[in-house]
């Protein structure tokens, strides 16, 4: 492991860019999708507004935060100030809502981790998810969205990221992998180690809203910083390579946390992450942006960090050794 620490990118790496970015192209949603999505989000708003004229919609996620992939499910969260009722009682009056409102399929699923109202869209053909009061999504659905915009790096390096992960498997925090939100931030991460991104939320905030208890503050006037990464000619083939050693041979997993926050690589020991509370076993630690005692890395156990692990090496090795490194990289697992 040490040796490779300090191993150099093949010289050729670049020769592999064209097809990495056609992979990024075929993953792109269309314009006709993504005027859908919008139209889904007006006629919703439609209905529930007559019934909760104080009521807000939002898309969050990946149609929202430009991460998404085309026909990525969506979703969206209801914002109502409702002090009578609780998250499960809005829940099934909004099943209700919609089911007049003639949408279809519709289910509301109390009992999740996040309650949820499932339904299906018979003018779009689209099925969402609706959650309630999960403001946080929707602030760290802006930030992701204004990251992309500074540099198209950005959302080349972690579209590809994302595919890979779906391709291997380890995208999956119901088994104990990583969201795609949590790599969205790795990649995010790696852009401001390399100057690529600035880290927005240490400079002068231009944004600025608080949610359960934590301060959101972020420079949001990001069509300001378009030109930040030009000093680099990092291409995504190189970025990608640079990912994934990273994640494969540099990162201290004993101690280091990457925060989007800092822009920097920070100590278990400052977080108190060095330890098991819980079920939180902090294998792999990756700060969220805002809420601070948050480690997306938490879902993973001692199992699924040496897949997860073998995969990064798997990985890094592909985009150092392999003579097609764009087929390999995909292979399902
Ligand atoms: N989210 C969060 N905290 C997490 C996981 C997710 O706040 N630990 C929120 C984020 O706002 C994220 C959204 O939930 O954008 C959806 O998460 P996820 O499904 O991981 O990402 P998507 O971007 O929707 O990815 P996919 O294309 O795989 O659906
Ligand atoms: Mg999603």
């Amino acid at each position: 492991r040490f040796q490779r620490r300090n191993r150099p990118c093949r010289y050729d790496i670049d020769r592999f860019t064209p097809s990495f970015l056609s992979i990024f192209e075929s993953l792109v949603p269309s314009e006709e999708e993504i005027a859908k999505q919008k139209q889904l989000l007006t006629s919703l708003s439609r209905i529930i507004n007559k019934e909760w004229p104080n009521s807000k919609l939002y898309l969050y996620g990946s149609c929202a935060n430009s991460f998404g992939f085309s026909n990525s499910d969506i979703d969206l969260c209801l914002s109502i100030d409702d002090k009578e009722m609780s998250k499960v009682d809005i829940i099934l009056k909004l099943a209700d809502i919609l089911q007049a409102g003639n949408l279809q399929n519709i289910q509301p699923l109390t009992r999740a981790r996040v309650p949820i109202v499932k339904l299906m869209d018979p003018e779009t053909g689209l099925s969402c998810d609706i959650c309630v009061n999960n403001l946080l999504a929707v602030v760290n659905t802006k930030l992701l969205r204004d990251y992309a915009q500074i540099d198209r790096r950005l959302r080349q390096l972690a579209f590809i990221v994302k595919h890979w992960a779906k391709s291997r498997r380890v995208n999956e925090t119901y088994q104990g992998t990583l969201s795609s939100y949590a790599y969205v931030i790795m990649c995010i991460h790696l852009l401001q180690l390399r100057r690529i991104l600035p880290c927005l939320q240490e400079m002068e905030a231009t944004y600025l809203v608080t949610v359960d208890e934590n301060n959101c503050a972020y420079f949001d006037q990001v069509d300001k910083l378009n030109n930040y990464g030009a000093h680099s000619r990092d291409t995504v083939s190189r970025l990608l390579w640079a990912f994934f050693h990273y994640w494969a041979y540099e990162h201290d997993y004993t101690r280091d946390v990457i925060s989007i926050r800092t822009g920097r690589i920070i100590s278990k020991e400052r977080k108190d992450w060095t330890r098991r509370v819980g079920n939180d076993r902090h294998l792999i630690c990756i700060e969220d942006p805002f809420e601070l005692t948050h480690d997306l890395g938490r879902v993973v156990d001692k199992f699924t960090i040496k897949i997860l692990r073998e995969e990064f090496e798997r990985a890094a090795n592909i985009l150092q050794f392999d003579p097609n490194p764009s087929v390999a990289l995909f292979e399902p697992y």
